[in-house]
């Protein structure tokens, strides 16, 4: 692969990164999931606006502007011949002295960007569903900043693993918050699509936003609100939403099978108008 380090194209193995760098000492970086389909990059103004966000609320420099960024995206799809997959892009506050205060204004930040080629339409996943199970959400209180810091939903993710399921519905105060690297949603047995309203404690999704746009020009029902453990085992059907996995529909929820345990009618429409929209 070819990957982008700091204003050069090399290959990964002569990749390099200041073992002082911030992101690697204090995980003072933020990053982005850009999918690409059919070689084009989806939703690339939201990731490029969530991306600006993220830098202001840490008072970080942005180190090339969107057209270039763009540029750097599309440079890598051409040089890595990528059809299908996902691009990550992380700035970090780049490398200096080991301080838990920001070094100086001057100091430059990092900027990396590497392709990844995965199948994103024609999944096991996306035809079967996949398994969610309930953990605490053990993460900082500011997770509407998309940093680097991904321990704990790594932690989470295990965890749910050894219960048996695919990935972990995180909770906190007796509500789901979100999966793990995805925006969680239920559909009731009276057909509403309920999902966690915006806050700092979930990722606010670029999918996400997609697709409740998309529900709403469909005539469907949405709920912006926190939901329980409780209503989820309840619910008619669910999915999950995110850029490296779209609309992923979920079958079981911490051992309780969801209707007759195919993905849903919802799950399923959302995810065919949303790759249709993104084509
Ligand atoms: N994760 N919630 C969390 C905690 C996430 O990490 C992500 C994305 C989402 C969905 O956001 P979006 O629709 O903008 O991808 C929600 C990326 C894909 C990742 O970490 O790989």
């Amino acid at each position: 692969r070819t990957v982008y380090v700091n204003g050069e194209y090399v290959p990964e193995e002569e990749a390099k990164i200041s073992v002082f760098d911030r992101g690697f000492l204090f995980a003072d970086g933020v990053y982005e999931v850009t999918s690409v389909l059919d070689g084009k990059l989806v939703d690339f103004a939201g990731h490029m606006t969530r991306l600006d966000r993220s830098l202001n609320e840490l008072g970080m420099k942005r180190p090339v502007d969107d057209a270039q960024m763009e540029a750097i995206h599309r440079e890598l799809i051409v040089q890595n011949e990528l059809e299908e997959g996902m691009i990550y892009l992380q700035v970090t506050r780049g490398a200096a002295d080991r301080d838990f205060a920001y070094p100086s204004e001057d100091t430059p930040p990092s900027l990396v960007l590497f392709t990844q080629s995965k199948p994103l339409v024609d999944t096991a996943a996306s035809q079967n569903g996949i398994k969610v199970a309930f953990v605490d959400d053990i993460r900082w209180g500011r997770r509407d900043i998309k940093t680097v810091q991904l321990l704990a939903p790594s932690m989470c993710k295990m965890a749910a693993k050894a219960q048996g399921a695919d990935d972990a519905w995180m909770v906190e105060e007796e509500h789901v918050t979100e999966g793990t690297s995805n925006n969680a949603y239920i559909v009731t047995k009276s057909g509403t699509i309920v999902t966690r309203n915006l806050s700092n404690s979930i990722l606010h999704g670029i999918t996400r936003a997609a697709v409740l746009r998309l529900a709403a020009e469909s005539q469907m029902k949405v709920e912006e609100r926190p939901f329980t453990p409780e209503e989820a085992k309840d619910a008619a059907e669910a999915f999950v939403t995110a850029a490296s996995s779209f609309v992923q529909p979920v079958v079981e929820i911490d051992g309780v099978t969801l209707g007759d345990g195919k993905p849903g009618p919802i799950a399923k429409r959302l995810r065919e108008i949303y790759i249709a929209e993104a084509r």
